[in-house]
This record gives C-alpha cells, structure tokens and sequence, in this order.
C-alpha cells in the first residue's frame, strides 16, 4: 500500500506544472517593503507615490487599425537373537540320593554309627551355634522390626510419593496436554495461516510488480514517441488556409488543429480552430484552462509561442485544444494583413461564461514590441482592454487599461510603471507576459490557481497575479479558462 501510495504522489509530482525561475531571482525585498503595497490591496494598479512619481497617462498612442476587408459576409453552418548355550546335567542313575562330593568319583553312602557319631557332634556344634545365633537372631528380629518398619514408612512415604507424583504427573500431564494443545495450534498456524498471510502479500507483491512492469512499458513507449520530436500524433486535415476563416470557407468546418500559412514567405504552423462559436473560423491564440502550461516566460517564449496546440482524445483528431500562446509574432503578421476582430470568451469555477469581443484588434510587429490597439466592445465580461477596472476610478482606472500598452515579461519591461526602474516590473509581480500598464485589469497570462478564490497570502508578490479579469470576477478571482480567438473582420451576412 506504502508502495502504491508513493507511486502515486510520484506521478502526481511528476505531472505537476511546474514553476518558473522567472521570479527567484527579485528577492529585492523593497518591493513588499516600499510603501506601494503594504496596506494596500493591489488590486491590478500601483497607486502612485505621491510627489515622487509621475504617471503619464498613455505613452503610446493606440496604432490605427488596419482598414480594408479581406472577405465580405458568409452564411452561418453551423497478490537380534544369540545363539544359546544349554549345559546338559550328567544323570547318576543308581546312586540313590547319595553322591559324592566330588559327582567325578561316584557314589558313596555312609552306614548308620557314622551317622550318629557325626550327627551329635554336629548336633553341639549346631547348639554352640544356635546359641551363638539366638541373640543374634533376636538381634535380627529387633533389627527386621526396625526395618519393617523402615521399610512399612517408607513404603507409605513412597506411596505418598507416589500420590503425590500421580498428582504430579496428573499436572504434567494436563500442561503437556495443553502445551501439545498450543503446539497444535501454532503448528496450525505456522502451516496455514502464515502462509495464506504470506500467500497474499506475494500476490499483493505481484500486483504492484506487474503495475511497475506496465509503468516501465509506458515509459519505454513514451521514449520511442519522443525520439521524433515530441508533437501532437493526430493526422493534420488536408485543408489549410491563410488562418481559420479560410480553412473554414475551404471545407474545414470542425474545430480542430489545421496548419495554416499565415505568411508565404514563411513556413506553415499548427493552429487550433474553433469552427463552431459565432458561425466558426476563429483561430485560438491563447489558452488557458487547467493550468497545465506554465505562462511566466521570457520575451523569446511569448514572442516564438508555447505550449500544445491540441490532443487528440480518441477521435483519431486533435480537436481538443491545448493550453498554449500563438506567439506575438504570428499574431502580430495576422492582423496586420486585413481588420481583425477578437474574441475573449472566459469561464469561472462554476460554470458560468461570459465574453468580451472587439471588432477591432492590432499587434504592431517586434520592432515597436507588439503594442496593442484594440476597439469596438461588445460583450458581458466588462471592458476592461479600452476602459480598465470599473472597480477603479480617476488615474487608478487608467493604469490598468492596456489599449496602446507594449508587450512586457520578466525579461523585458515595457510597461506604464515607472519605466526604467528594474525593482517596479508588472510582469515579475503578475506571473505572466501581457500588455501590461501599471498594471492590468485583465490578467489572462497569469497564474493558474485550482478554485477560483485565492488571497494575496498565496501570491508570491502580493499582488494579484492570478488570471484575472477584473470587471467580471474583481482581482482576488482566478477564472477556469480563458481563450483569446482571432478572425479576420467582415459583417456576418
Ligand atoms: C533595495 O535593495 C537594494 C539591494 O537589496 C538596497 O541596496 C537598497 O538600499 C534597497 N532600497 C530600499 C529602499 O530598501
Ligand atoms: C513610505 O515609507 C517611508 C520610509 O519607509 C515613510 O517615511 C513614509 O511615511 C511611507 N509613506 C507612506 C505613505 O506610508
Ligand atoms: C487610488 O488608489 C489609492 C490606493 O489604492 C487611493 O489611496 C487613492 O485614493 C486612489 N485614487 C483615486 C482617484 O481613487
């Protein structure tokens, strides 16, 4: 379990977007110390040092847009034995009883004077002896007594022994019993027990040994997928076009990834289309919607482009878009071929949706570092491109529209915030590159919070720098997702 669970969080980690260096480096402590942000509740603008900073309103005017049309009207579509020995005795048949002492030398039986003779001097001789012998006898006899007795105690005492050894052994016997009992038992245990516990961890082994083996498959998979650059393996459709709308006015109405070659003197590139939202042909240049790309890049990320244009989900098509930013330059040679229009359509973290559309949208080339000109609202997301924060007033507001702003990252300041002071940077304190005043009022480029809510306690800088669109959700808010779509402008129709 400890295995699967550490296996888990590793995945996890591993997939985790990860964090920039972009903003380890302003350790300059002045800025949560200066007097610009403490107490106060950042909310997109810097308020001004009063007597010690200028602001000027606009340093750059908003470019004319581009005029002329590039398409009229369309109609809509929509785990052993010894040996023995026997010594015969010699039978003397005739000797009667009387033998020799020698049985060798025969038989030989005494006449009767001998016998009498010899029988009274044996008889003194045996009543010297008996007298000798009584008290000994009586000796004897006293001594027996004592033994009978002795040996009548010691019988007794041996028979309480004996019970008491019975007892004994009854006690022995009942512990062995139930010795041999647990021994039974153990024994039981040890043979089935431990082994079908033994059993299921080896299984519980093999399980995770056969999820390795899977794991390690999927890794060596993913190396061979990406010994060829790592791109998105869905077939590219046929079609292409200059951008969307003619992809879609050529015969590729569903939203999915096309190439399109914007410049002909330039190669083609992958792009998402949405062929669908507001009679289709708009072509994603940003979006944002798990938070799996990080967006705090340098100038050459924003100004090349990042992240994946689209996946395919089993469909045999890449028609879901990744989270990814066109880049500024092929934004920037878009709109300036014909009128463009923009769409932003944004999410919050329950469901709802809203949009802000301008029918007139430009991005100045590398050279005047992609300024912005954006007019022409309409929309339920609030203005704040042209107008900033309507939660702002006076020259507070101003600072947070971005109409007539250069583009900025980390690397490259090129914001409203006292210019050329290193330590007053938007894009270093706001998490992303963005068209920044001092600062925004709408932050798409942010940092992806999980929920919506977040507080200037969880941002790095104290600012709010989360994706943001003020005039809709307020600065504390970080949306769900946010796309920004282009399409070359013509009255519908
Ligand atoms: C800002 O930081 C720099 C370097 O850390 C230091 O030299 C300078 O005195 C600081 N300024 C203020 C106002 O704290
Ligand atoms: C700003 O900071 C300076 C020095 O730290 C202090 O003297 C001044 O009163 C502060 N101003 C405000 C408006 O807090
Ligand atoms: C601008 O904001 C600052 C603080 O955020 C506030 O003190 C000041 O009154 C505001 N100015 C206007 C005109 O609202």
């Amino acid at each position: 379990m400890k295995t699967l669970l550490l296996l888990t969080v590793l995945l996890w980690g591993g997939t985790r977007a990860q964090d920039t260096d972009y903003d380890d480096y302003d350790a300059d402590a002045n800025k949560t110390s200066s007097n610009n942000t403490v107490g106060v509740d950042a909310r997109g603008h810097r308020p001004l040092n009063r007597g010690r900073e200028v602001y000027s309103t606009n340093r750059y005017n908003p470019p004319p847009i581009s005029s002329g049309s590039r398409y009229r009207g369309r109609p809509g579509t929509g785990t052993s034995t010894t040996g023995t020995v026997e010594q015969q005795k010699v039978e003397q048949p005739e000797s009667g009883g009387c033998t020799h002492a020698m049985e060798e030398m025969g038989v030989l039986c005494p006449n009767g004077c001998e016998l009498k003779t010899m029988l009274q001097k044996q008889e003194r001789n045996v009543r010297n002896s008996v007298g000798e012998l009584r008290p000994q006898v009586d000796d004897l006899s006293r001594n027996s007594n004592n033994i009978f007795k002795y040996v009548n105690s010691m019988s007794s005492n041996l028979r309480e022994r004996q019970t008491v050894l019975n007892e004994n052994n009854n006690v022995v016997g009942q512990y062995t019993d139930r010795v041999e009992e647990q021994h039974v038992y153990i024994k039981e245990s040890v043979d089935t027990l431990l082994p079908s516990n033994i059993r299921v961890l080896q299984s519980v082994l093999e399980k995770i040994r056969q999820k390795i083996l899977k794991l390690e498959k999927a890794l060596q998979k993913q190396k061979e997928a990406c010994q060829e650059p790592c791109t998105s393996k869905c077939p590219i459709p046929v079609v292409s076009g200059k951008e969307c709308e003619e992809v879609f006015r050529r015969g590729g109405v569903d939203s999915q990834m096309y190439l399109v070659r914007s410049d002909p003197l330039l190669p083609p590139y992958r792009v998402y289309c949405d062929q669908t939202t507001e009679q289709g042909g708009w072509l994603l240049i940003q979006n944002r919607l798990d938070g799996s790309v990080d967006f705090g890049r340098r100038w050459d990320d924003y100004r090349r482009g990042f992240g994946n244009i689209a996946f395919d989900v089993g469909k045999g098509r890449c028609e879901k878009p990744g989270e990814y930013w066109l880049g500024n330059d092929r934004v920037s040679q878009i709109t300036k071929v014909g009128p463009t229009e923009l769409l932003v359509e944004m999410e919050d973290w329950t469901g709802a949706k809203v949009y802000a559309r301008y029918q007139q949208f430009t991005v100045q080339s590398e050279a005047s570092n992609y300024v912005l000109a954006v007019d022409l609202y309409s929309g339920t997301a609030g203005n704040g491109l042209l107008e900033g924060s309507m939660e702002l007033f006076g020259i507070n507001r101003t600072m947070t529209i971005h109409n007539g702003m250069m583009f900025s990252t980390y690397d490259r300041d090129n914001d409203n915030w006292n210019p050329g002071d290193p330590s007053k940077q938007c894009a270093r304190e706001d998490g992303g590159g963005w068209w920044y005043n001092r600062c925004h009022s709408a932050n798409p480029n942010g940092r992806y919070y999980m929920g919506g809510a977040y507080s200037r306690g969880m941002t790095r800088h104290g600012t709010d720098d989360g994706v943001v669109w003020m005039n809709w959700k307020g600065s504390w808010y970080s949306l769900k997702a946010i796309s920004m779509k282009i399409r070359p402008f013509f009255q519908s129709r």
